[in-house]
């Protein structure tokens, strides 16, 4: 059997009377890449903060690497890496010395110094950069270093938070490719983000709203259970102009759980057995849509968070 490497119980986190995390459990597998997805405010970094020991919970407890978050946390931190929301770095050192003084906080010896530094910049391909200042690299590299800052220490367990936020979209492929390798080598992953696309790159996926975790599971699994229905893009085919009628039209219709608006045309969303494209066709031909196109697509976690967190999510 797996080993449990994260194991959270009932978690609650309270700032006066506002809850920023409520009464959340789940577990985390050795090995496992498991995304924690939100929007901004959904409490992922108090749930980080708490299973690090920085942040006492109001409610509930929480085993990391079999050791409590409330009467442990001096055990875990050396443990595991964290790369915080706003990393720190330091601009004026270069690459090698932002590794070797955060190997350096981590307690890593002397001796071994020097050692892990280069192999942390031949594993996340940070070479040939080295001796550049930190506060010269774009921002990929500088989100790669700071994943090698977190990795210094080889830790078993990592947390990541918000890690590709505000790098481009190359740069995020790259990160992931080398999240999937660290975990291949056996490292735990804990990261977060506000991307609800990059919960494909996970092996399971938590959907965290309002401080609630509205469900956990793998990504093929979070589709199937949380929209049981279908997906189906509609094009009207009348021009832009006419969109939003054909959703007044679409809205009304019985098994249609929900019509949005996605880019040039319309995502619906029907209950299970409840439409065919044939049949969504003739309600479109009804709202005066001769022309329509009807196909049946695989949900996006997009479709899934809006489906769990209702109409609340779209603002
Ligand atoms: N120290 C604090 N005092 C009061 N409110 C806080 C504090 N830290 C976080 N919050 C609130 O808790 C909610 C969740 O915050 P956070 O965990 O940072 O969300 P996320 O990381 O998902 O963006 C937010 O509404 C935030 O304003
Ligand atoms: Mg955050």
């Amino acid at each position: 059997m797996a080993e449990t490497v994260i194991d959270v119980q009932k978690l609650t986190k309270r700032f006066g009377d506002f809850t920023a995390v409520n009464h959340v459990s789940f577990q985390v597998e050795a090995g496992e890449v498991l995304g924690y997805l939100g929007p901004n405010g959904s409490g992922k970094t108090t749930t980080i903060r708490m299973l690090l020991g920085l942040l006492q919970p109001t409610e509930g407890e929480a085993l990391v690497l079999g050791k409590s978050i409330r009467t442990q946390a001096e055990l875990i931190r050396p443990q595991v890496g964290y790369m915080s929301q706003k990393f720190a770095l330091y601009d004026e050192l270069t690459m090698r010395e932002n590794l070797d003084f955060y190997a350096g906080i981590y307690g890593v010896p002397g001796k071994q110094r020097a050692e892990r530094v280069r192999e942390v910049i031949a594993s996340l391909e940070l070479g040939g950069r080295e001796n550049d200042q930190a506060g010269e690299l774009s921002g990929g590299w500088r989100q790669r270093l700071a994943l090698g800052c977190a990795l210094v220490h080889h830790p078993k367990l990592l947390f990541l938070d918000e890690p590709t936020s505000g790098v481009d979209p190359s740069a995020r492929r790259v990160f992931w490719d080398l999240i999937y390798g660290l975990a291949a080598q056996g490292v735990t992953i804990f990261v977060t983000t506000h991307y609800m696309d990059e919960a494909e790159h996970c092996h399971r996926a938590g959907i965290m709203f309002r401080g609630n975790l509205l469900a956990l599971d793998t990504p093929s699994g979070l589709k199937a259970s949380a929209l049981p229905g279908a997906a189906w893009d509609v094009s009207p085919d009348h021009g832009g102009a006419s969109l939003i009628t054909a959703l007044t039209a679409l809205h009304d219709v019985p098994g249609v759980v929900r019509a949005g608006l996605a880019s040039d045309q319309l995502r619906v969303i029907t209950a299970p057995n409840a439409h065919t494209g044939e049949s969504l066709l003739s309600v479109m031909k009804k709202a005066g849509f001769p022309d329509a196109k009807v196909e049946q697509v695989e949900p996006t976690l997009e479709d899934v968070f809006i489906a769990l967190a209702g109409h609340d999510a779209t603002v």
